[in-house]
């Protein structure tokens, strides 16, 4: 995909490397955010000297409820044909809770096999957070949350459902292979951050004593191979004590589906709300996928007042990613810039501007 372009009047060659991104807007304000974020995204790759081409797909509630379609074979495989997914929100109030979720946000984790949701927290400066005496010097650390099993795998069912009888049962599913491949890779990722090099196991070792366990055995096992990495063990309802008490503690957290799920909202909210936290679906192999976590925000839509800031590092994700870290750097810098001089806070209609013209204002940090 990459085209090579001769200097006019010169014999030296210059590569222009096109990347070929497939863009999800999806529902609620995930259009709006999605629309600044690539406005970010082409400001930075002009200044790198890379681009980007776009492949817009109108998967969501919108084409669910005209259609019946979630996420159909013919989209999935051409997604699968374009080098990284951006993605807006997923979710719509006039669906039934978990046909979209689990029809197309999940499908595609798990079709496309993104293993690992990567999600840091990192209080930026200027941002406000409601840990009274922490700063960006204690809010600092990244979640590994295992993407494509536990709780989340749907395993389980119903016997004698709607009746008085009525059984529930909804299965855990870890695998030794699906435990490992994602603590080795929070493992290398500790390593390459390098800040503290410290690993915190995060899980539930005294209650789960079979899948806990495994995680545990498998943790202390691979932790062999990283002498140089410091390891640690938290429950999971001590780690939410933790994140608030002593955030500092923490370098990277490897944990299961679900709990990651619960802990990085709450990490959102120590690094200053959903309006700047971002997250990564990674397949490293495959084809991987970045958003904003917040959700569709479906009372703000169309009202240009969402905070565009986590879409918008969720592009810097992608960005790193593909392999252009001094683009992702850019951003990061440029959105460090706004937050700490030009926001006045980072809630949906509390920013002091609109949600376009933060993307504006980032866009124009970039360029400083
Ligand atoms: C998230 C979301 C999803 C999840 C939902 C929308 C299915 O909460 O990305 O954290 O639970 O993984
Ligand atoms: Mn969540």
């Amino acid at each position: 995909m990459a085209t090579q372009t001769a200097k006019q009047g010169g014999s030296k060659r210059t590569a222009t490397r096109t990347y070929q991104i497939s863009v999800i807007p999806g529902d609620g304000t995930g259009p709006e955010v999605v629309r600044e974020g690539c406005k970010v995204l082409e400001a930075a790759a002009a200044r790198e000297g890379f681009t980007i081409a776009w492949h817009r797909y109108d998967l969501g509630g919108t084409r669910y409820l005209r259609t019946g379609e979630t996420l159909p074979e013919s989209v999935l495989k051409e997604l699968r044909d374009t080098e990284a997914i951006y993605l807006g929100a997923i979710g719509h109030p006039d669906v039934k809770p978990g046909v979209l979720e689990r029809g197309i946000l999940l499908r595609l984790r798990f079709e496309l096999d993104q293993y690992i949701n990567l999600r840091p927290v990192k209080l930026y400066p200027g941002v406000w957070t409601p840990l009274r005496d922490k700063g960006p010097e204690h809010i600092n650390f990244t979640v590994v949350r295992e993407n494509t099993e536990g709780l989340y795998a749907g395993v389980g069912g119903f016997l004698h459902r709607g009746g008085p009888d009525e059984v529930a049962l909804q299965t855990s599913v870890n695998t030794r292979r699906g435990v490992e491949r994602c603590v080795r890779f929070a493992f290398d990722y500790t390593r390459k951050r390098n800040v503290r090099r410290k690993l915190t196991l995060c899980g539930k070792t005294n209650v789960l004593t079979y899948a806990h366990d495994l995680w545990q055995r498998v943790f202390e096992d691979v932790a062999k191979e990283y002498a140089d990495i410091q390891t640690d063990y938290v429950h999971v309802d001590a780690c939410c004590m933790w994140m608030l008490k002593n955030p500092e503690w923490f370098d990277v957290i490897v944990t299961d589906n679900m709990f990651g799920d619960i802990i990085t909202d709450l990490g959102a909210m120590i690094q200053g709300g959903m309006g700047v936290a971002a997250g990564a679906n990674l397949n490293p192999q495959g084809v991987s996928m970045f958003e904003p976590i917040g959700g569709s925000a479906p009372k703000y839509t169309g009202q240009d007042v969402i905070n565009p800031l986590a879409a918008i590092c969720a592009g810097a994700m992608m960005l790193e990613h593909l392999g252009q870290p001094a683009a992702a750097e850019a951003i990061e810098r440029a959105v460090i810039q706004v937050t700490s001089t030009k926001l006045k806070s980072l809630a949906a209609g509390a920013m002091g501007h609109s949600t376009s013209e933060v993307g504006d204002l980032v866009v124009a940090a970039l360029g400083a």
